[in-house]
């Protein structure tokens, strides 16, 4: 099964992870503390910064790419509750 490498720019830490993980869980595993809410897709308090490798992340989808710009959020923001790791280097801001 492809891996891939996420790495939380705050906590200082990589782990490996197995392609199709969400950012959320993996936090939740290692204690990175992105917060979160509704944990499906709705309440946008999951945001968090990619700060390289969205070329290796899951496509938004409908649903996260409208909750993301009504609340205004950049271009390199995901939703953690949604966005799916695919394999590579990912690196996010937490
Ligand atoms: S936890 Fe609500 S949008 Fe992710």
């Amino acid at each position: 099964m492809p891996k891939a490498n996420v790495t939380f720019e705050k906590l200082g830490l990589t782990v490996t992870v197995p392609a199709g993980t969400r950012l959320i869980e993996i936090s939740e595993k290692i204690g990175a503390g992105i917060t979160y809410g509704c944990r499906e897709g709705e309440c946008c308090s999951c945001t968090v910064g990619v700060v390289s490798g969205m070329e290796n992340m899951s496509e938004r989808s409908v649903l996260e790419d409208k909750v993301l710009q009504e609340n205004m959020a950049g271009r390199n923001d995901r939703l953690a509750c949604q966005a799916q790791v695919l394999g590579g280097d990912i690196v996010v801001k937490a």
